[in-house]
């Protein structure tokens, strides 16, 4: 399937100069959420995954059905303030500030392979800092996944020497 035709581009969007990737039209449609969902799938069980973990919001759609057909937990990773009980958070770069992400401190068991699962791989702040999390937790990173790699970003450089699995690059 070419799942790009089900990508919508936004241009200008959130603002000037952005061509947005909207991924909200895979998931509207069945066949193609499925079709995306299994490519992940697919890759989860050759890496050996035991453990989901998505990044808010879109992390969340993209990485829970692959825990769901895979029958494994899925851990969120989340903006502070979110999860009720204890924390770990990590720091990261934006482009002009910081920004914060936690997880529950017993989302991982120490040794436990983790793959974490993302619509979109742009600059890898988020996907490094949940590595770092993950990590801190004690649990053994062995891939990410996403739908669509923005190859411009570089966000790959960030997270050299882990597994990436994209569907599509723009
Ligand atoms: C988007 C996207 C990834 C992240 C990728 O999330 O869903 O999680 O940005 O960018 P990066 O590689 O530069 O870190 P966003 O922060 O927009 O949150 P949302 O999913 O809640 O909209």
């Amino acid at each position: 399937m070419d799942l790009k035709k089900y990508v919508t581009v936004v241009e200008n969007w959130p603002k000037e100069g952005i061509s947005f990737k909207d991924i909200t039209t895979i998931m509207d449609n069945g066949p193609a959420y499925k079709y995306a969902t299994d490519q992940i799938v697919d890759y989860a069980k050759k890496m050996g995954a035991e453990l989901i973990v998505g990044p808010e919001a879109r992390g969340f759609i993209t990485g829970c059905p692959v825990a769901y057909a895979l029958e494994i937990g899925f851990a969120p990773v989340r903006k502070p303030g979110k999860l009720p009980r204890e924390v770990i958070s990590q720091e990261y770069d934006l482009e002009y500030g910081t920004n914060t992400l936690t997880m529950h401190s017993d989302a991982v068991k120490p040794g436990q392979k983790v793959l974490i699962v993302d619509d979109l791989l742009a600059t890898g702040g988020t996907v490094e800092a949940s590595i770092k999390l993950i990590e801190q937790l004690g649990g053994e990173v062995v891939g990410c996944a996403f739908l669509i790699e923005l190859t411009e970003l570089k966000g790959r450089e960030k997270i050299a020497g882990y597994d990436i699995f994209s569907l599509m690059e723009y």
